[in-house]
């Protein structure tokens, strides 16, 4: 009986230790097997850095040091079919499945969920939700993409669901070919604990994009790159967490077709990819909630990504002219003259913008009266002239001003809208405020009310046209206070951020906000912040609002752009900006480009006159740079960069019809602006490396010059009939490579065959644009057809999907058809010419002006002779 006893004692307190303090019951490790792994199939089991061998084998794993040390290569990892979670119940529902899965031992990481819930949702027949929860404890889920999906509706799913033979794992199998899209088979490193959430799914190819926002290749690597997605306050380098998190890839199947994972968690998140392929998760909160998406072709996994997390929002026509801006420009004289100085040599500035030196001691919502006395008028004279005005706008406002002197504080208090403290005292932290910074909840419910009436009262002062949010990672220097101790600032699995702490340059992970502790929503405040500030702005302006936010989440794309943040003027930079700019294509984000001639550091004139001719086709388009650095605005740069800059802005402008109708055809199907090779040749294996061109739509081929003075560059042009842009001459492609010879005033430009761009006459200003008449440059392919749409509205209400003009045109056989689609009440410029490439075989080029073709005679029909 005493010895019963004394058993039962003692399983109860290995029961009770393994329960509470989360003691890992070892498995025993099998040698031999762990050998048999091979190195690029090890899943690590030791994540943290300083793995040691005998804390490894406490875990259970295998401990083996290669011979030659392979940078990110796990010593310690997971033997074969370690014990993790099994099914234990597995139901149909109606569209789809409801299981329960059970783990016998503990994992290493504190407050294991033992049970967990796989709940599996046929959501379409190209998009499937599977969700993974904690059935007894609501855990943090994130409100944003804010999007209400369909009810589910399949009729034949291109997906199956294949439960593992040993009940192990899962995976979802294209029905077509048998292909694992999304495989889990292997559930040996898969954590489901409070702070640490693991999984890994084996990749059906390496050719995979997206996942950011990082700086890298548009490809990723997978040799053992890991990705920290935690929102931060840093200049684009590699391997550091900067300012948006997109947990999103399209990967391109050995077969050519497509596919494309979404894991919506707002939490911190590590993800590794290792060369078998595969794909690790880590997140350090909130659940597992991934969206996979069965294309099949790249383009349309992004549109069923966009049914999830949303549709980029049209921008207003304005926004797509060029746009000047600097930090430190001390004052409104330098602002008019530096404008004026471009306006002068012809440079068509569209916008002018101020850096946050327009406030007063840097302050939101104030004017430095003496340096910027007179900036009302001069917005209102830059609206006379056809132009407008964006402002900076930080998050934080200061907490230390005197009470009643500044109603951004004042009414915040009484909105109860600021983050807190622990203790629910307001938050203080400091950024560009002499004193201290409080910083908005902007998922505060009163967050709305209080912000619309802070840009409303700036806004009937300086009647600004946009809004430029930055610092909103969120971004902060000190923590006059400190933060408590906590997991939650020091979980057991520290990502590896930059910095080392979560904390770093931001606030205390025990901040509290209205939808959770900053921890959970940290990687929210920047899109919650667009949010507001996104639909605040439309109300006031009662038309489209412009938003270009620095941090970014998935989804950001409904409420506006981004740009590159603080890229050193660098050639690297240069180049790095093109894979930049096309993640964010793949993130629905199409509104964006990097400071043209670079941010930090002096930008030097051969550069920048590259930068400006790449910058005139990114889709946002803003030569920008950082305070106490020489002058980088074309003209400041010399003549060449001027002539470069006018003949780049040139073709821009002239391809704004397009460029506009390419917005809208992303904002209603989900479609690409600036769009990768990859994505539009899919079938073309040599496009999937390439990002040093890309194309606007699918008929614009922009391929960069991205060093100083080469006489050539290469330039991939995949196959087809491509036209040089400049000088109309055809260029036959096999998929091939072809030396295109350059110089320094130009940007070399390629027209697809097959397809229809519409165009108009440039000038100084986007509303002058809009006036002139319209040519259609029609791009004929070896058979003799070409295609395409233009769009056009008034360029600014928010009603997109009605009151709009639609053009289809249609070349065959030596003739052009335009039909109408759809007739808004604004007007559509004349269409008084139609250039033809390649009209006949020999390749004639023909131009033909026609007499006042306008909308009420289509269908029409323009036709030119044989030759
Ligand atoms: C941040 C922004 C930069 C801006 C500066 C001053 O560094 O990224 O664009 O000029 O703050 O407001």
């Amino acid at each position: 009986m005493k010895v019963l006893k004394r058993r039962f004692i003692f399983l109860f307190i290995v029961f009770y230790m393994s329960e509470t303090l989360a003691i890992n019951i070892p498995q025993i490790v099998d040698v031999p097997q762990c050998a048999n792994v091979p190195e690029n199939e090890r899943l690590d089991c030791y994540p943290q850095t300083n793995a040691n061998q005998e804390e490894c084998e406490a875990r259970g794993c295998c401990w083996i040091e290669p011979n030659e040390s392979v940078k990110g290569l796990p010593y310690c990892f997971y033997q074969p079919k370690a014990e993790s979670y099994k099914f234990t119940n597995v139901t149909e529902i109606p569209d789809g499945i409801n299981a329960f899965l059970e783990r016998s031992s503990k994992s290493p990481y504190p407050s294991d969920v033992s049970v967990i819930q796989l709940i599996v949702t046929y959501q379409s027949d190209t998009t499937l939700r599977l969700k993974i929860i904690d059935p007894n404890r609501q855990r943090f889920e994130t409100p944003f993409p804010e999007v209400n999906l369909p009810t589910p509706k399949t009729e034949n799913p291109l997906y199956k669901f294949v439960l593992g033979d040993d009940k192990q794992g899962f995976k979802i199998v294209r029905r077509s070919d048998n292909t694992s899209v999304f495989d889990v088979s292997d559930l040996s490193n898969f954590i489901y604990s409070n702070q640490f959430l693991q999984i890994t799914t084996k990749l059906p190819s390496s050719n995979i994009y997206g996942l950011g926002e990082q700086r890298k290749h548009l490809k990723l690597s997978t040799d053992w790159n890991r990705i920290t997605l935690f929102n931060h306050d840093t200049a684009p380098q590699d391997h550091v967490n900067i300012y948006g998190t997109h947990p999103f890839y399209l990967l391109v199947e050995d077969t050519s077709n497509a596919n494309g994972v979404f894991l919506k968690n707002s939490n911190g998140l590590e993800l590794i990819l290792q060369p078998s392929p595969a794909l690790t998760y880590r997140a350090i909160g909130g659940i597992l909630d991934f969206y996979v998406f069965l294309g099949p072709t790249p383009s349309d996994v992004l549109k069923q990504y966009q049914e999830v997390v949303g549709k980029p929002k049209m921008p207003p026509f304005w926004s797509l002219g060029f746009h000047l801006c600097r930090w430190g420009i001390n004052d409104l004289e330098t602002t008019k003259k530096v404008l004026q100085r471009n306006l002068d040599a012809g440079i068509p500035v569209e916008v002018q913008w101020n850096d946050l030196d327009y406030m007063d001691k840097h302050n939101d919502f104030t004017i430095n009266k003496t340096a910027f006395a007179g900036l009302p008028e001069f917005v209102q004279d830059l609206h006379r002239q056809g132009r407008r005005y964006v402002i900076l706008i930080d998050p934080g406002v200061s907490g230390s001003e005197e009470l009643g002197s500044y109603p951004p504080y004042d009414r915040g208090v009484e909105l109860d809208v600021f983050v807190k403290n622990t203790t629910d005292q307001i938050f203080i932290g400091k950024v560009w405020n002499l004193v201290s910074t409080v910083f908005p909840d902007f998922t505060h419910p009163n967050a709305y009310t209080y912000w619309k009436e802070m840009l409303k009262q700036f806004h009937d002062v300086v009647p600004f046209d946009g809004a430029w949010i930055d610092m909103n990672e969120v971004s902060n220097s000190e923590f006059p206070y400190g933060c408590p101790d906590s997991d939650l600032d020091h979980p057991m699995y520290q990502l590896h951020t930059e910095g080392g702490t979560l904390q770093e340059k931001t606030l205390c992970m025990t901040a509290k906000q209205h939808l959770g502790v900053h921890y959970d929503v940290h990687n929210l405040y920047g899109i919650s912040e667009a949010n507001i500030t996104s639909r605040a702005l439309s109300e006031i302006l009662g038309e489209r609002s412009f938003i270009i936010s620095r941090s970014t989440f998935a989804g950001q794309g409904r409420y506006g752009g981004h740009w590159g943040g603080d890229v050193y003027s660098t050639w690297d930079e240069l180049r790095y900006s093109i894979p930049h700019l096309l993640d964010f294509s793949l993130f629905g984000v199409p509104l964006m480009g990097s400071d043209i001639c670079g941010f930090n550091d002096n930008t030097t004139e051969e550069l920048c006159n590259r930068w400006m001719q790449l910058g005139a086709f990114y889709p946002f388009s803003r030569n920008h740079n950082s305070e106490k650095l020489r002058d980088q605005d074309p003209v400041a740069m010399g003549e060449q960069v001027v002539r470069s800059s006018l003949k780049a802005l040139r073709v821009r402008y002239s391809l704004l019809p397009y460029l506009y109708t390419l917005f809208w055809y992303a904002s209603q199907e989900g479609t690409t602006v600036a769009r990768p090779l990859v994505v539009e040749f899919p079938n073309d294996p040599n496009t999937y490396d390439i990002d040093t061109t890309f194309l606007w739509g699918s008929a614009l081929l922009i391929a960069p010059v991205l060093e100083d003075n080469p006489s050539s560059i290469s330039v991939y042009l995949p196959k087809g009939r491509w036209y040089n842009f400049y000088n109309r001459t055809l260029l036959e492609s096999v998929g091939e490579s072809f030396n295109i010879s350059t110089d320094r005033d130009t940007i070399p430009l390629f027209l697809r065959g097959g397809l229809i761009v519409p165009m108009q006459s440039p000038a100084a200003t986007t509303e002058e644009v809009r006036k002139s008449d319209i040519k259609l440059l029609v791009a004929l392919d070896e058979n003799g057809k070409a295609k395409g749409n233009m769009y056009w509205d008034d360029g600014l209400s928010l009603d997109v999907s009605s009151d709009y003009t639609l053009l289809e045109l249609n070349a065959l056989q030596n003739t052009l058809e335009l039909t109408s689609l759809n007739k808004g009440s604004t007007g559509l410029p004349k269409i008084t010419s139609v250039e033809i490439l390649g009209s006949s075989n020999g390749v004639n080029n023909k131009s033909i002006l026609i007499d006042n073709l306008s909308i009420d005679s289509y269908p029409a029909k323009v036709t030119w002779p044989m030759t």
